[in-house]
């Protein structure tokens, strides 16, 4: 008998703590596959093994009997890559016979990070050249130019793939390249594709003919639903759809194997990057703190030192709760350690996101943050439950970041709990006040909640029934 595949997509603004549940989730599946994204997504796996941060690997590293796959709609720095495969081996896990790459997957070329640099400034982008390689892709071919080149260019003939590359890297800045620096990009790929290479699939059936053996797949999403390159808070998103869908097109496999969707939300929302975000704490003063000098400025080191987190939880400014919250819930990007803008958990915003991905079931993670919130001047948990855009009610996230700007929330403040449940691994030992919390957010969103996130380790988690 076919097996079957599951996918599992971030429901908010990224960072919900997908690879933790993909880690945790591992044991049911065969093979963990990417089907979206590169290494701008940064995905963190705490277990007794060590703490690891993915970019490009599917987050079941841990799980040494998963396969790994990385399908056609990623795209892949072979630097950092190798950097990731020498991370895993370090830890003493192999990767041998169980990692395939599509040899379809796009690569992301020097010029793609020296465009990003330029181009991407005003969405904060990871700066990795996610957007360049995408449009790139999208683009094929300049004249005679080929500027969309695929893993599989670079095994079928690495020589002319290669002065590609250089070509590439020359027009977009001829002036300040000099010969030195192409020599050194050549020397980088070499070096890379040396690694990478027995671990390219060159049989573009591989998932299929595995589900047909009877083998299960989990897709991990990465980044998220609100930054869908469509979907999303356009044009503040990532440049891949992050939608469950694409799981069917970047995943290498046909949707006929589809058995449910699966999403992760987290219990206190949070941005890295500019764009609306409506129940963000602080509001637009938030965001361009956060986003000032790209994010460099204020970051973890520099709040760790400025801050007294119990005076800024107590303030009446929601900026400063802000604050103390992404401090206490360490919000800084996992991969450009930037600091991640904080908000109240927006149920309109869920509800939506459940509705467009098909959501069958979802995990909550770091509920054990929201204790947090005991101690603030809103003495209970805010929520968002409603929108008004100019002065009507709407419960769809409106298709212009305008018109998103524009819409306003209330926060709603809900009993809270002082309880540190971290340790807590039963249902029936969470306080009531969490329970009544996540009953209201089933209902709302209209889906099952199969089990929360009470801290960062595998074994904090909870099932819920
Ligand atoms: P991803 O991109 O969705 O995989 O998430 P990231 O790894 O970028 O960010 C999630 C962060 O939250 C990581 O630092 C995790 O260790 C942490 N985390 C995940 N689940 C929980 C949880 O339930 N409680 C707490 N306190 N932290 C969590
Ligand atoms: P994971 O998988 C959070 C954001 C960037 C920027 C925008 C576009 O860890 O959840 P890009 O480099 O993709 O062109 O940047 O998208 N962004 C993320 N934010 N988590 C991510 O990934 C993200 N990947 C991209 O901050 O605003
Ligand atoms: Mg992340």
């Amino acid at each position: 008998m076919a097996g079957y595949s599951d996918v599992l997509v971030g429901l908010q603004f990224g960072d919900e703590g997908k690879a933790r549940i993909i880690d945790f989730l591992a044991k049911y599946y065969d093979i963990v596959a990417r089907f979206n994204g590169g290494p701008n997504a940064g995905h963190t796996v705490e277990t007794e093994k060590g703490r690891l941060v993915l970019n490009q690997i599917p987050s079941a590293v841990f799980n040494e009997a998963a396969l790994l796959y990385i399908g056609s709609g990623c795209v892949l720095d072979p630097k950092i890559l190798v950097g990731e495969i020498d991370k895993i081996k370090a830890l003493d896990i192999s990767l041998e016979g169980r990692l395939h790459i599509s040899s379809q997957a796009t690569v992301i070329q020097p010029s793609h990070i020296m465009m990003d640099s330029i181009t991407g400034k005003g969405i904060g982008t990871t700066g990795k050249g996610i957007g360049p390689a995408y449009a790139d892709r999208a683009m094929r071919i300049i004249g005679d130019r080929l500027v969309h080149l695929k893993v599989g260019d670079f095994i079928a003939d690495f020589e002319s793939a290669m002065q590609q590359v250089i070509e590439n890297v020359l027009e977009f800045n001829r002036e300040f390249i000099e010969n030195r620096e192409t020599e050194d990009i050549r020397e980088k790929f070499a070096r890379a594709f040396e690694v990478i290479a027995p671990y390219v699939e060159q049989d573009t059936l591989f998932l299929h003919r595995q589900v047909e053996a009877g083998k299960n797949v989990l897709y991990e999403g990465a980044q998220a639903f609100m930054l869908d390159v469509v979907k999303g808070t356009v044009p503040f998103v990532t440049s891949s759809h992050t939608v469950a869908g694409n799981a069917y097109v970047g995943g290498d496999l046909s949707p006929r194997y589809h058995r449910k969707t699966i999403g992760v939300a987290k219990a206190i929302m949070s941005r890295v990057g500019n764009g609306p975000f409506a129940s963000e704490f602080g509001g637009r003063r938030s965001e361009e703190y956060c986003m000032e000098d790209g994010g460099k400025k204020n970051n973890r080191e520099v709040e760790a030192r400025t801050y007294d987190v119990d005076v800024l939880l107590c303030s009446p400014n929601n900026f400063d709760v802000g604050a103390a919250l992404r401090i206490l819930g360490n919000e800084y990007g996992a991969t450009t350690g930037r600091p991640r803008r904080v908000g109240a958990l927006d149920l309109v915003q869920l509800a939506y996101a459940v509705a467009m991905n098909g959501v069958d079931e979802l995990y909550v993670t770091k509920a054990d943050m929201l204790r947090d919130f005991s101690r603030s001047g809103f003495q209970g948990i805010p929520l968002v439950d409603s929108y008004v855009l100019n002065g009507e009610r709407i419960d769809y996230i409106p298709g212009s970041s305008q018109d998103y700007r524009k819409v306003e929330v209330e926060f709603k403040v809900v009993p809270g709990f002082t309880q540190d449940i971290s340790g807590i691994r039963e249902q029936s030992e969470l306080p009531q006040e969490l329970t009544e919390l996540l009953r209201n957010v089933e209902q709302t969103c209209n889906c099952k909640i199969k089990g929360i996130g009470v801290g960062p380790r595998r074994e904090q988690f909870v099932y819920m029934n």
